[in-house]
């Protein structure tokens, strides 16, 4: 019997992915995704719970599924990903109706936790941490041209804000080679770039007993027929290695851009977060990336008003984006998570001081938007066109190596396919660009 799935994802790329893949598991017991949550017959709610404002958004759409399910009693509800982990019994003992609850390592049993629950009429909620090799599973994917692959998950570092540890659990890896060949598949699909992902990317492999690390990873996947490109996110600053950075340096595929997130400027409040580095540490770690991969560009997150931060390390956070010449960056203010060291931690701030300084470095952060966007205007650029753009009709929406996007005039035949472009100008904060004939 076809059976309508709906799947409501919040967070990061993570959680997209294993939105893709619980329907690619659920699609042999027949069911089919819609994007209209009033005609499903399973709900899941792929939650995410690194900062207060996603729970809080999930905990209001779980008051209207349930409003649904008032009217629909045999409409069944599903709570994943990482809140569910946090939450666990008691989100089922505040909230009866849900049938599943999972964590991100349970995945793979959803099929038979979901089975196991209508023959039961009880609900059912899986959660623990298994150890081990992180398994291949099916995605269900929208063909187009750029894919995400899971290679690692969960995290073995303790940043001191940070709930993943915790939701996510203890890292592990999936085996090198399931991973080249889902990749290959992907390439005889005509998906023509990848994303790795993975909470701690370049630490692949650190967990598991293949010998097989991130850089390897890398010059393996490299060269697959089809596949122009190879991304990655989010890396560790600590796990930058020499191995990695020569990877990026020698393999065509490997385009580049690095997500690598610096979290704060100061010292001491890096060391507070317990993130195992200090700035010069970073600023060296970039220093060898730039020296060994011309033209790289770099993005961050950055964490305002940890407990403790005074004005004057919030400055050396200012000072640091603008030395670093970041072309773009995530800039969060600190959130309390449960079961994170940083509760415990004295000078927790006002929301009004952590306001005052996203405010403060949102603005240097258009400026190197700005800046970046600015200085790409007349150059020559390999972009690979992945669809019509959405700002501009009659345009395509494509990247450029180094992860700039541009709306370009070109055909809808295009699309799937790199071309030379040169930057023409930059308009309400887009560039655009035209077809070069080199
Ligand atoms: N508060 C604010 N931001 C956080 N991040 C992780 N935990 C927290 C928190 N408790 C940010 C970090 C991380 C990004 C994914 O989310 O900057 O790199
Ligand atoms: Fe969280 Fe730190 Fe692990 Fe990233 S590296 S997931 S911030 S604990």
């Amino acid at each position: 019997m076809r059976k309508k799935l709906y799947i409501q994802t919040y967070g990061c790329q993570m959680n997209e992915h294993d939105s893709e893949r619980m329907a690619g598991l659920l699609a042999p017991d027949g069911y089919t995704v819609t994007d209209r949550m009033d005609e499903a017959d399973l709900i899941l709610m792929n939650t995410c719970s690194i900062r207060d404002k996603a729970e809080q958004k999930a905990f209001s759409e779980l008051g209207r599924i349930r409003e649904l399910h008032r009217r629909r009693p045999e409409l069944i509800v599903g709570v994943a990903g990482c809140m569910a982990r946090q939450e666990g019994a008691a989100l089922l003992e505040r909230h009866p109706w849900i049938r599943l609850v999972f964590g991100s390592k349970q995945i793979d049993q959803l099929p038979s936790l979901l089975r196991e629950s209508t023959g039961s009429g009880r609900a059912v909620i899986a959660v623990d941490d298994p150890g081990g090799t992180a398994p291949s599973l099916p995605s269900h994917r929208k063909p187009g041209v750029r894919a995400w692959v899971s290679i690692m998950e969960g995290c073995e570092n303790r940043c001191s804000f940070c709930v993943v540890p915790h939701s996510r659990g203890r890292e592990r890896s999936r085996l090198s080679g399931e991973i080249v060949e889902e990749v290959r598949g992907l390439a005889r699909q005509g998906f023509r770039e990848v994303t790795l992902l993975g909470q701690n990317v370049n630490s692949y492999g650190r967990t598991s007993s293949e010998g097989v690390d991130f850089a390897e990873l890398l010059r393996r996947l490299d060269g697959i027929e089809g596949l122009d490109r190879v991304r990655f996110t989010t890396s560790h600053p600590s796990a930058v290695t020499d191995r990695m950075i020569r990877a990026m340096a020698e393999l065509p595929a490997v385009c580049e851009h690095l997500h690598l997130p610096l979290q704060s400027g100061s010292d001491r409040i890096l060391e507070r977060m317990n993130r195992e580095y200090t700035t010069e540490d970073y600023r060296r770690r970039i220093e060898a990336l730039r020296t060994a991969v011309p033209g790289l560009t770099l993005t961050t997150d950055i964490i305002v008003g940890f407990p403790g931060e005074t004005e004057e390390d919030f400055g050396l956070t200012l000072k640091a984006v603008a030395e670093f010449g970041f072309t773009g960056l995530f800039a969060f203010k600190y959130s309390k998570r449960p079961h994170t060291p940083a509760l415990a931690l004295d000078g927790h701030l006002d929301e009004a001081v952590k306001s005052a300084r996203l405010h403060r470095l949102l603005a240097l952060q258009q400026e190197l938007v700005a800046a970046r966007q600015r200085s790409l205007v007349g150059s020559n650029q390999e972009v690979l066109f992945e669809g019509a753009s959405q700002s501009y009709p009659g345009r395509l929406f494509g990247r450029t190596r180094a992860n700039d996007q541009l709306h370009v005039e070109a055909s809808l035949a295009m699309v799937g396919r790199l071309a030379h472009v040169i930057v023409t100008q930059r308009r309400a904060h887009r560039l655009e660009g035209a077809l070069s004939a080199v």
